[in-house]
């Protein structure tokens, strides 16, 4: 069927080559007269990191990007087919109905275990699978609040209360470890996929009664995550962060005595800890976040994920920085896609950024990476640093509007333009992309970004949404309105419980290109914390 589609395609391939063939022209011509320095692609440069085998750098990706680097549209805005009425459409989010798993976390106090269960939580909310952490220290807080509040009974949880031979108080942890796991089993069967029990579960009895109520529900998998940590430093870090960060346990206590208190606790924990040795349990055990992982029966395409993703994580100082390429020249024209140079003062910001970048990271290492698109790449071409390129870091692909400007797409197609402003990111362009799509195809990066130290990635508005939106954890409906200026670099320091960031903007003029949510009485509210919460959310019962 020669249909209008296809000569469509047919024609726009034609322009296509001749497009690239131009840009090809120019970008020899700048490189023949030093404007464009070459790319440098080299394997990771941290030598605490190993080589990777899917991620930058490494073999897989090398190929893939070097396939693939001529598969984006040339820079002509095609026009649209007459007989194209829809243009594209909402695609519903994946169905994970049947996904049940339940991860009960193992380990003494301030070894890391709220870190790892809100880590995996964000990451796997990004993946849009619902995830919720059900902490038993919140619940525990929560109901002594309650207490308090309504009977004026003022319970004491100091170290004492963690003691195994205060028998009360041993049967109060239990029966609130307990509660919170009927909370999580609830959640579950009303919809959520990912139950994370966050708790200390430090002898097998405890573990052996989680296993024994799991049993008798069906289709739940259960998986023990340890975290094991000997690293004085790091123990030292995660009591400071206890002592300091306004615990409600220490509130009527000096740091001093918190300290004190929180060691005693640890210690009466110490005295019964049992690490995982029961042969039949699913379990991961992560030493010191990175350096060791013991995997032992884990199954499945989701329960391989979410180790994959665990062994991952490392808790090193690093900056990851981002920066939207230089201002384009369809950004000038106020087009959308394409793959065009650098605008004059586009070219600026490009040389303006090394000192930038320098300045802020001084003698550290760092990887800059980009996407395969010309402005990206020219961008970086006079950063000092090693440079890999990622196909998966290419501008989100608008299909048949790549080329157009905002109001041609709204004139040609208005209701597709109209529910794409209704629900941006379950929007799909037809023979494009949706934002959802984007987060998909980001998966490695994000991946590799966990494994990896500072990293700078020079990328795309949409793609740095995406990437912005894990590090804070924005809702979905907020990622496609983020603002990512041009000429602003965006430093992100990653906490316990979150990024702190810091935003560079260089007096570079550039065209604005955020488009706000139009009519939107309530603009996306981004307000990334790094807070630790101490209290359960919802309403708990008063009783235990
Ligand atoms: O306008 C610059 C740009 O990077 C386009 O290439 C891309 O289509 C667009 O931003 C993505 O932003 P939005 O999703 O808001 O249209």
């Amino acid at each position: 069927m020669a249909d209008s589609e296809t000569l469509h395609s047919d024609s726009n391939s034609r322009g296509i080559a001749a497009d690239l063939a131009r840009a090809a022209d120019a970008l020899e011509t700048m490189q023949a007269s030093g404007e464009l320095a070459p790319v440098v692609t080299v394997a990771p440069a941290s030598p605490n990191v190993p080589p990777a085998l899917f991620g930058a750098g490494g073999p897989m990706l090398k190929r893939f990007d070097e396939s693939t680097v001529a598969s984006r549209k040339g820079s002509t805005a095609p026009s649209p087919p007459p007989s194209v009425k829809g243009i594209g459409k909402k695609v519903a989010k994946p169905d994970y109905s049947e996904q049940k798993i339940v991860v009960a976390m193992v380990g003494l106090p301030a070894r890391g275990k709220s870190y790892l269960s809100n880590k995996l939580m964000i990451y796997l909310r990004w993946l849009e699978y619902d995830v919720k952490v059900f902490n038993v220290g919140q619940l525990r807080r929560t109901k002594a609040r309650q207490k308090a509040q309504k009977l004026g009974v003022k319970e004491n949880h100091n170290a004492e209360f963690f003691s195994h031979s205060n028998a009360q108080a041993t049967q109060s942890r239990d029966s609130l470890a307990e509660e919170s796991l009927e909370m999580l089993i609830k959640w579950l069967k009303e919809g959520g996929n990912v139950g994370i029990h966050d708790a200390t579960n430090s002898t097998k009895s405890r573990r052996a009664k989680i296993e024994a109520r799991l049993a008798k529900e069906k289709g739940m998998i259960l998986i023990f995550l340890e975290s094991l940590c000997d690293d004085p430093a790091v123990i030292a870090a995660n009591v400071e962060l206890k002592v300091s960060q306004g615990d409600p346990d220490y509130k009527d206590m000096s740091p001093d005595e918190a300290r004190k208190d929180f060691l005693r606790r640890i210690n009466e924990y110490e005295k019964v800890y049992e690490t995982i040795t029961e042969p039949h349990l699913s379990y991961l055990r992560i030493k010191n976040v990175g350096e060791e992982v013991t995997m032992s029966r884990i199954n499945g395409y989701l329960s391989s994920r979410i180790a994959f993703y665990l062994m991952n994580l490392h808790i090193r100082p690093r900056n990851i920085f981002f920066s939207r390429h230089g201002e384009s020249q369809y950004n000038v024209e106020g087009k959308i896609g394409g793959d065009s140079l650098l605008s004059l003062r586009g070219m600026q910001y490009a040389k303006a950024l090394p000192a930038l970048i320098t300045d802020n990271i001084g003698e550290k290492p760092l990887t800059v990476w980009t996407s395969t698109l010309k402005r990206t790449i020219q961008t970086a071409q006079y950063l000092p640093y090693t440079k890999l390129t990622w196909k998966s870091l290419d501008e989100l692909d608008a299909g048949v509007c790549d080329g157009m400007t905002y109001e041609e797409i709204e004139q040609a197609y208005p209701d597709d333009y109209a529910n794409r402003d209704e629900d941006k990111f379950n929007y799909r362009y037809r023979g494009g992309e949706s934002y959802r799509d984007v987060v998909v195809r980001l998966e490695p990066v994000i991946m590799e970004l966990e494994r990896q130290e500072n990293i700078l990635i020079i990328g795309h508005q949409a793609i740095l949404r995406c990437l912005y939106a894990y590090f804070h954890h924005l809702p979905q409906a907020d990622l496609p309105y983020i603002k990512i200026p041009l000429h602003t670099v965006i430093k992100l320091t990653p906490k316990a419980y979150g990024c702190d960031e810091e935003r560079y903007t260089l007096p570079i003029n550039a065209v604005d290109t955020h488009r706000p949510k139009p009519k939107a009485a309530k603009q996306p509210n981004v307000h990334p914390t790094t807070q630790r919460i101490y209290y359960v959310e919802e309403e708990v019962k008063t009783s235990a």
